[in-house]
């Protein structure tokens, strides 16, 4: 099985630090990079960590993934919501995808209940802020040596 593991992150993710901290918390996109990044290493993963607005592009992503991924770690940010596309993408990946999000979604606005991703997923972390990309990437290991 393949040892590289994607970290992949939908729109305004890149905004993360300043983007209504009281709900995202304070810490940069390339804050949390950086942690995942050494977990990772430590659990002898390769790490890919992308992030881009584009709903197309993550599509890419995710396919790039299926390709070549031993798991795929995915906050798709508001494309959770929306997105088909991503769904019907994440449907071709046969590792194991853990949905993630800062937030809990649940507890919030009524149009963040519908969910495109959790129906493709393997498991779901919401709610932990930045510690749930460390929860994500240690559950990942776990999947990946099993
Ligand atoms: C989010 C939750 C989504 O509802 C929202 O659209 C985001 C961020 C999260 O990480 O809490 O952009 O995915």
């Amino acid at each position: 099985m393949s040892k590289t593991l994607y970290i992949l992150n939908g729109p305004n993710l890149n905004r993360l630090g300043t983007r209504e901290p009281d709900v995202y918390g304070t810490k940069t996109l390339g804050d949390i990079e950086k942690a995942c990044a050494e977990l990772a290493r430590d659990g002898g993963l390769d790490l890919v960590f992308r992030q881009t607005n584009a709903e197309g592009t993550l599509v890419d992503h995710v396919q790039e993934a299926a390709d070549h991924a031993g798991a795929l770690i995915i906050n798709a940010g508001a494309y959770t919501h929306t997105s088909v596309a991503l769904h019907d993408a994440l449907r071709l990946v046969s590792v194991p995808v853990i949905e993630l999000h800062l937030s809990n979604p649940a507890a919030r606005e009524d149009f963040r209940r519908t969910n495109y991703v959790a129906p493709a997923a393997t498991a779901s972390i919401c709610g932990f802020g930045a510690m749930g990309y460390d929860m994500a990437v240690t559950a990942a290991i776990r999947l990946v040596k099993t």
